[in-house]
């Protein structure tokens, strides 16, 4: 599903790195671009950087858990490294927005949702309160909350999970955001009501041009909504692609075992299968390729220490193993 005018760049992140506050290097020189209206998926097992590459996009990493250690993160242009602290504040929040995996936790339990929404407003937006407030209906509305008026008023600890869910959409949404970072916007979710907010994010796009940054390891999820998908372990891209290249000619062997884990309905009984063995933890990366441990297809060669770089697969694939971009690793 291709965006409304998602031709022209809106994000282009180069050799982005975080460390974790112990120095210990956690995202390893993600290199990507979104375009307008587009949705990217940013797809891996559970501790592979993935939120890390969300808030370090935002300059938000807290400080307790580590820092943008180093690269580039242009917005139209604008090398958001560079910026003040004010200037900053008002593209966090205004033109990016994130959501997260646990609303309750991201929305203040102290406030009402009507006063958190007008309150974003009123930071990001030259709107007076009245028109502040007007907008909030509207926004609480758009995300499907019947009844905005009674919404204003509640805490979200008076909300179930799915209204939680919409309320924080709508906080992120109400600045009218360019690019909205999903972490794992329905894990916690039940089916009915992810697909509720699945058909939101598919709505927001389609009328408000908004491009996504999906991140998930929820592989229907992403052919349900992506355009491009980037495969991230242990802190690096493995993989970029189109949707459809990534489903009918996965090149990475990790996509690829990804794409097995998908449990299908021809299947033969038993559980979904698995990938062995578990993602490195930062600190603990192997030399070379950083999935050969675990990769059906490794072979001797792979551990060669040289940093393996993303290697041009077809075009606009990016594939970073030596064996699925066609190297002889004998004559080595
Ligand atoms: N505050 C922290 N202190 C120490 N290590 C951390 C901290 N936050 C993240 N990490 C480590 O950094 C790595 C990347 O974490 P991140 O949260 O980005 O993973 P993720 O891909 O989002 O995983 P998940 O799918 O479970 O959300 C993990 O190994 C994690 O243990
Ligand atoms: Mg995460």
């Amino acid at each position: 599903m291709a965006g409304a005018g998602s031709t022209s760049e809106l994000l282009r992140v180069d050799d982005l790195s975080v460390n974790l506050s112990s120095g210990v290097p956690a995202v390893d020189s993600v290199s990507f671009e979104l375009r307008r209206g587009e949705c990217l998926a940013l797809v891996g097992e559970s501790g592979c950087g993935k939120t890390l590459t969300g808030l370090s996009l935002l300059l938000a990493v807290p400080p307790e858990t580590g820092s943008t250690a180093a690269g580039s993160i242009r917005l139209d242009g604008c090398e958001l490294t560079a910026l003040g602290r004010k200037r900053l504040r008002s593209v966090r929040g205004g033109r990016i927005s994130m959501i997260f995996q646990d609303p309750a936790a991201a929305l203040n339990p102290l406030f009402t949702i009507g006063s958190q929404v007008v309150e974003t407003i009123l930071a990001h937006l030259e709107v007076s309160k009245a028109e502040a407030r007007q907008r909030a209906l509207g926004i609480l509305e758009d995300v499907g909350l019947k009844n905005p008026q009674r919404f204003l008023g509640l805490y979200s600890h008076q909300l179930s999970g799915g209204q939680c869910q919409r309320a924080m959409i709508a906080v992120a949404l109400s600045t009218e955001p360019e690019l909205l970072i999903a972490d794992e916007p329905t894990t916690a979710l039940d089916v009915t009501v992810q697909r509720q907010i699945l058909d939101l994010l598919v709505r927001l796009r389609r009328e408000k041009g908004l491009a996504l940054l999906l991140i998930t390891h929820n592989l229907a999820l992403v052919a349900h909504l992506a355009d491009r998908v980037l495969i991230m372990y242990a802190g690096q891209i493995v993989e970029s692609a189109s949707l459809e290249e990534l489903f009918e000619a996965p090149r990475h062997p990790y996509t690829r075992a990804l794409l097995e884990c998908i449990p299908r309905l021809d299947a033969r009984p038993g559980l979904p299968a698995t990938i062995p063995g578990n993602v490195p933890v930062p600190g603990r990366w192997p030399a070379g390729c950083r999935f050969r441990e675990r990769c059906a297809a490794a072979r001797p060669g792979c551990e060669r220490p040289q940093r393996l770089q993303p290697l041009e697969a077809r075009p606009g694939t990016l594939v970073r193993c030596w064996l699925a971009a066609g190297m002889n690793l004998d004559n080595e």
